[in-house]
């Protein structure tokens, strides 16, 4: 399973990319509007760090402003992914791009029949956001092991991208249901690699270590 960062923010990335585990990022309008620069040379500065695909979403709710918009994020750089939410015009508007050769990520999936006619429509990902199902009682895992199921049968090619992820629980049941991607807010990334017994271990081993170089420094 590929791992995302789902930020906007340049330290986040610059913090986790070295650790050679972040395959791409995913942003949208909400994440971007927090930093303060210029969109367009803030994407291009996140496609140069990532070096693999990096999700842009349009704003533009008509079907021909997502088509124009699409083109022209897609043309900062070579690693831009089109997001489009999924909407009538979203969907028209990716099966424009994805039959021009784009990537395009179909984000805002609440529901398996969402994916499925965004699949249907050429999209390279489909985004279900299993915390925001979550946060009015409907399971959001569930959804994603539906989509799994669903994809299966088929050879659509498109690649499902776990979305509003909140805990490291998430990140885990998207791998055992073969999700492809899990895109995750970096707190949760940092999370995933705290245990307290990997803290307290590695201080043993290190004191056991430095207690046995005393002792043979101390025999001469
Ligand atoms: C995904 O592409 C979205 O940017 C994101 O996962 C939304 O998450 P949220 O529900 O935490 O805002």
């Amino acid at each position: 399973m590929q791992f995302f960062i789902d930020t906007g923010n340049l330290k986040e990335i610059e913090a986790l990319v070295p650790l050679g585990i972040v395959d791409g990022i995913t942003t949208n309008p909400s994440l971007l509007a927090k930093e303060v620069a210029e969109p367009r040379a803030h994407l291009k500065r996140i496609c140069e760090l990532v070096q693999g695909p990096v999700s842009a979403e349009v704003v533009a709710t008509d079907a021909e402003g997502m088509v124009r918009e699409g083109r022209e994020l897609a043309a900062i750089d070579e690693h831009i992914v089109i997001k489009v939410p999924f909407t009538k015009d979203g969907v028209k508007a990716c099966r424009t791009l994805a039959g021009e050769g784009y990537r395009v990520n179909v984000t805002l999936v609440f529901s398996p029949t969402q994916a499925l006619m965004a699949a249907k429509v050429g999209a390279a990902y489909v985004s279900p956001f299993v915390g925001r199902l979550d946060d009015i009682a409907t399971p959001g895992m569930r959804l994603v092991e539906e989509i799994v199921d669903i994809f299966e049968n088929y050879e659509f090619g498109t690649q499902v991208l776990v979305a509003s992820v909140r805990s490291p629980t998430h990140v885990v049941e998207a791998a055992r249901m073969g999700a492809d991607v899990c895109t995750c807010p970096a707190a949760v990334l940092e999370a995933m690699f705290k245990h307290p017994l990997t803290d307290i271990g590695l201080e043993r081993f290190l004191k056991d270590w430095a207690k046995a170089q005393e002792a043979l420094a101390a025999k001469g």
